[in-house]
């Protein structure tokens, strides 16, 4: 009797100095095979218990039992608080986030392809002197229209299939860059040189080549005895640059546009091809936009004295420009969140 007294006193010591060592989940578990499990010491003072007498084992039975619960419980504790530190370890090494270790980026964030083009767009107009202007989007119709020679009721405004504003009889979602010109002329004096790049919108059926949003680039300079080589010169400058091809050449065609007179088509000779290609579709030439001679009435809106100024004023489409350079089939995916196909342009980014 007295030998099994200390021996569970032993043991309650020995227990109580195994579950402070405890330090992680596989200790709690060698902590119940050594203990509690079947062939672990507590279980095996019922055997010891057996074989003694019944004054003996009402004595100590009841130690035992409570020796057990107070262990089982005190595992338990300590299963539960290693259990929520090791997730919560996990949770951490996993979200440790150190922005400035490059292992530690799984997919690099770049420009998309069409902030790209717009930059090296801007980057040409600005060695040429342009400077860089923003025009709204959403727009009063007078900039939009009235301004740029195209009153109410013009035919003209056929061509410009236009999401009014509804509750707002007045504005509208700009349908081209133009917009920028007049604010440009009502804020600053000539000589000026910018150039405006954006979204632009129609109210169009969406197809390969056409989006109910795309992207222009205008520019506009106004200064004295300004003239169609002047336009033209700038235009394939522009174009050279951009296609980093030396001998792209332009053709100029007459075109109406009521803000610019002469008006003109601007087409470029195929960067692709020499004799026709699928690009071109076999004509050698690829349509881009139109041009012209800023109209005197354009001037005289944005009081500007037409008898000495005059300038020149091109629209473009961007996004018709990095379909081109990058050989992409449809529009639309300039527009779509196809992370697959934007990535190819990642190396593109400086
Ligand atoms: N704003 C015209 C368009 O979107 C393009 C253009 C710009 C034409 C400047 C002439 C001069 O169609």
């Amino acid at each position: 009797m007295h030998d099994l007294k200390k021996y569970i006193a032993d043991l309650t010591n020995s227990i109580q100095k195994s579950l402070d060592s405890i330090d992680s989940l596989t200790a709690c578990h060698t902590f119940h095979t050594q203990f509690l499990g079947k062939k672990g010491s507590i279980p095996a003072l019922n055997d010891m218990l057996k074989e003694c007498t019944i004054e003996i084992k009402r004595k100590l039975g009841p130690i035992i039992q409570k020796l057990r619960a107070e262990t089982e419980i005190a595992l338990n504790n300590k299963i539960h608080f290693w259990t929520i530190k090791e997730q919560d370890a996990a949770v951490e090494k996993n979200s440790f986030f150190d922005v400035t270790l490059e292992k530690n980026i799984v997919a690099k964030g770049s420009m998309h392809l069409l902030s790209l083009v717009t930059h090296e767009l801007e980057e040409i107009f600005i060695s040429m002197g342009f400077a860089v202007c923003k025009g709204p989007e959403v727009e009063k119709s007078f900039y939009n229209f009235e301004a740029l020679n195209i009153p109410k009721d013009h035919p003209a405004r056929d061509a410009h299939d236009t999401f009014w504003l509804d509750g707002y009889p007045d504005l509208l979602l700009r349908t081209h860059t133009s917009n920028a010109q007049i604010h440009t002329m009502q804020a600053q004096q000539p000589p000026l040189a910018i150039v405006s790049t954006g979204r632009v919108f129609r109210n169009e059926a969406t197809d390969a080549s056409h989006d109910f949003m795309f992207m222009q680039i205008e520019a506009l300079l106004v200064d004295k005895q300004v003239s169609l080589a002047h336009l033209s010169y700038t235009i394939q400058t522009m174009l050279r640059n951009f296609f980093g091809n030396e001998t792209l050449t332009i053709r100029m065609r007459p075109g109406y546009f009521p803000f610019v007179e002469p008006g003109l088509e601007v087409d470029a000779s195929c960067p692709f091809c020499t004799t026709g290609c699928s690009m071109c579709k076999g004509t050698c030439w690829i349509e881009l936009g139109g041009a012209g001679l800023v109209h005197p009435k354009v001037l005289q809106a944005c009081s500007i004295a037409d008898t000495i100024y005059n300038g020149f004023a091109l629209g473009f489409g961007i996004s018709r420009l990095a379909l081109l350079k990058y050989n992409i089939p449809d529009v639309r995916l300039l527009y779509t969140p196809k992370i697959p196909f934007l990535s190819q342009f990642n190396t593109l980014n400086r």
